[in-house]
């Protein structure tokens, strides 16, 4: 294609400032096959709520679909009551737009320091179910604010989704050199949806015998994740472990400032979307302190979503080449240059 039409979702706190750096990496990235990217910025966030009440309209998704792909920044404020914009916003677009499997790569790329004293390699992915489990919803409280509360947030767990995302994963692994998949749950205790979740993999694992997989409780990948986390290949979990799992392997890998994510509809029903796994920060937004290359990975998978490999490649060489020149260097960078640094790498 010679025209890639890209929704742009910078969000709050950050989000503007590292989706701008995010967009440089991309426009370097394509420049060299003549690929327009032509951006539609969607005012959506803690303002926009503040404004008019509205946190993602029909319209609002309507136009979005339009969209080839979507490059979000951040979403959340402290002066938004918490949920509102995370339910209202981030996860509806996901939910709605059916992201079923939220992918998270982790790499130690080196000149990284892992808060880890012998982290050996590491390199898997994630591959997180985005729109079951406990995000959906299901549950409610009765008598709040008394002292005979009760709460419930039931997780869903489908046998069609859970399908799709363990053949997804199952599909990732079998691209890989090492072809292994481990499966995370807690299926001694969570029974009902523990025990889909592993008939489910055995099913699939007749799909793709190349694929050897193992189990692990989520406890117990917790430590793994930090006594040996070259262990990991493929990871398939559900939405709320992988959201937990996935800031730990961000914390091993070099913190959340490096770690990128991508939203995918894998049948393209709708446009995927790529996101920093960080949040707002807007503790520093506005100060040129956020690290954009989360974001610019993001933007690497944004790429190989839309085919195009070869570029993606760059953008993620780029990035490898710049962080590895960080380890070397005194020099203290702001948001823009170290997306002008990576930008002009990529442009080679
Ligand atoms: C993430 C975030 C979100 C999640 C929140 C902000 C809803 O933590 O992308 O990991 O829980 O998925
Ligand atoms: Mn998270």
């Amino acid at each position: 294609d010679q025209q890639i039409d890209l929704a742009v979702v910078a969000g709050d706190g950050i989000g503007g400032e590292v989706v701008e750096q995010g967009l440089r990496a991309l426009e370097a990235a394509l420049a060299p096959s003549g690929t327009k990217v032509v951006t539609t910025e969607f005012d959506l966030g803690a303002r926009r709520w503040h404004a008019t009440g509205e946190t993602l309209t029909d319209e609002d998704l309507e136009r979005i679909r339009q969209h080839d792909a979507i490059l979000l920044g951040a979403i959340g404020d402290p002066s938004v009551p918490s949920g509102v914009l995370e339910r209202g916003l981030l996860l509806k677009l996901r939910f709605t737009l059916d992201h079923y499997v939220n992918l998270r790569p982790s790499r130690l790329f080196e000149g990284v320091t892992s808060p880890l004293a012998d982290p050996g390699e590491i390199d898997f992915v994630v591959v997180r179910e985005g729109t079951e489990g406990p995000y959906t919803g299901n549950g409610g409280a009765l008598r709040v604010g008394t002292p005979a509360e009760v709460a419930t947030e039931v997780s869903v767990n489908t046998a069609f989704g859970v399908e799709r995302v363990v053949r997804d994963a199952f599909a990732r692994a079998a691209q890989r050199e090492r072809k292994h998949l481990t499966l995370v749950h807690k299926h001694n205790v969570l029974v009902h949806a523990g025990h889909l979740w592993r008939r489910t993999v055995e099913a699939v694992n007749a799909e793709f015998p190349e694929v050897t997989t193992d189990y692990l409780h989520v406890d117990a990948a917790t430590i793994f994740l930090t006594t040996n986390p070259s262990r990991f290949d493929v990871i398939v979990t559900d939405n709320l472990f992988g959201d937990i799992l996935t800031d730990q392997a961000a914390a091993i890998t070099g913190g959340i400032g490096l770690a990128a994510s991508a939203n995918i509809n894998p049948d393209r029903t709708a446009p995927s979307m790529f996101e920093p796994v960080h949040g707002s920060a807007p503790d520093i937004a506005g100060t040129g302190k956020a690290d954009p290359t989360a974001t610019i990975l993001s933007v690497g998978l944004l790429l190989d979503h839309l085919g195009r490999a070869d570029e993606a490649a760059a953008v993620q060489a780029a990035v490898a080449a710049d962080i590895a020149e960080r380890a070397t260097s005194s020099s203290v960078r702001n948001t823009a240059q170290i997306g002008a640094d990576i930008a002009a790498r990529v442009a080679g």
